[in-house]
């Protein structure tokens, strides 16, 4: 694979070194492109593009979403953000006899925002001893006959550790409840079978190793569950017969496409659909190999420089972000971003989150950078 050239398609590492994949990915070319043909039509067909193009652009993302999670197209549901994925989904469970959901503290907030606003729900916080991973067996002995969901990340944001997803599935199973995955931080670096891990229930978004931009996030949902939810929060596109525009009559459409709710926004549509056809050509095997050993070659010269990691030792359990452990992560973020070093901080720790189209050099330069404006704390 010719990476370089890969690099040449995101016109921003002209002017920057960007590690920031994990907040969201560079611009490539041909998702501006994308965007820009999403312009001309509505120009040139106005409502009629819909007709023409517009609902296969809403189907053909659907199906390569479900190609990169190994699901079925009609397990595959669009939404604006994974919150609102969540919000539909987390309104079809009944709380009356399982009122819990077991989380990690680890989580990326809006998961746990969810059943913090619904008074039927109690939400139990299963803790992480060195704020890294979580240890499975918590989540275990958190589980119980009253859970209603686990539901934790694949790949933690602040940490960059994986989960075992058919781990977190089984301890869910074994309880009669549901495993519900965030897959933000994993979808397109990280391979994934949603069957094979036999989870229930996983959202993800296009904006970071999807490559696509803002307003557009994704629902799976197994097939056989689909069936059997009801959401209480609805819209036309969660209707069978939505062309049918009677105001009387609502029927869950088939699959997840139930959770749907209403108007696409399809300049997002078309930036994912681009960003996907990149993830896709690829292959999220050979994006998981490159991401590690750039993540590999990072550690290493962090460590030589003396910085402390808040990231697991083991190349199998992390995925493409690398925390820092820092005394100051703002000012350092700034000072960096003022000598065009574009990375992000969240609580202690500065993240750096190298893909397939940063390189060693960025590393080394990135490492450079940081012991100029934040040498290690010693
Ligand atoms: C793990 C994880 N979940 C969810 C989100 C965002 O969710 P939403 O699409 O609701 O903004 C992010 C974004 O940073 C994230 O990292």
């Amino acid at each position: 694979m010719d990476w370089s050239a890969w690099r040449d398609e995101f016109p921003t590492f002209r002017t920057m070194t960007y590690l920031n994949t994990c907040s969201l990915a560079p611009l490539a070319s041909r998702v501006r492109a994308a965007q820009e043909r999403f312009l001309d039509e509505w120009e040139a067909l106005g409502a009629s593009a819909w007709y023409e193009l517009w609902v296969d652009a809403l189907d053909s993302l659907r199906g390569k979403v479900a190609r990169v999670l190994g699901a079925r197209r009609e397990e595959i549901a669009l939404a604006p953000s994974v919150s609102v994925a969540l919000s539909a989904v987390a309104s079809a469970l009944d709380y009356a006899e399982r009122p819990r959901v077991v989380l990690s503290d680890l989580e990326f907030p809006t998961l746990s925002y969810q059943w913090a606003v619904k008074p039927a729900a109690e939400r139990i916080f299963v803790p992480s001893t060195d704020g890294i991973r979580v240890s499975p067996n918590l989540f275990e002995s958190a589980a119980d006959d009253r859970t209603a969901l686990v539901a934790t990340s694949h790949v933690y944001y602040t940490s960059g550790a994986i989960q075992d997803i058919r781990a977190i599935a089984k301890v869910a199973h074994g309880h009669g409840a549901l495993a519900l995955i965030d897959a933000y931080q994993a979808t397109g670096q990280l391979p994934t079978d949603v069957h094979a891990a036999d989870i229930d229930v996983l959202v993800t978004g296009g904006l970071k190793w999807l490559l696509g931009g803002t307003g557009i996030a994704f629902l799976y949902v197994r097939g056989s569950l689909a069936e059997t939810l009801r959401p209480t929060i609805a819209g036309w596109f969660g209707n069978a017969r939505m062309f049918d525009f009677d105001p009387k009559v609502f029927e869950f459409h088939d699959g997840a496409r139930r959770f749907e709710l209403g108007t696409t926004a399809n300049a997002a549509v078309y930036a994912a659909n681009a960003g996907l056809d990149i993830v896709l050509e690829i292959g999220v095997d050979r994006l998981r190999k490159r991401t590690s050993e750039l993540v590999t070659d990072v550690i290493e010269r962090l460590f030589d420089a003396g910085y402390v990691l808040k990231t697991p030792d083991s190349p199998a359990e992390r995925a493409g972000i690398v925390a820092i452990q820092m005394r100051d992560p703002p000012q350092a973020v700034r000072a960096l971003a003022s000598k065009k070093f574009i990375v992000d901080y969240r609580h202690d720790r500065l993240r750096v989150s190298p893909y397939f189209y940063n390189s060693p050099d960025d590393n080394e330069r990135f490492v450079q950078a940081l012991r100029a404006v934040t040498p290690p704390v010693t």
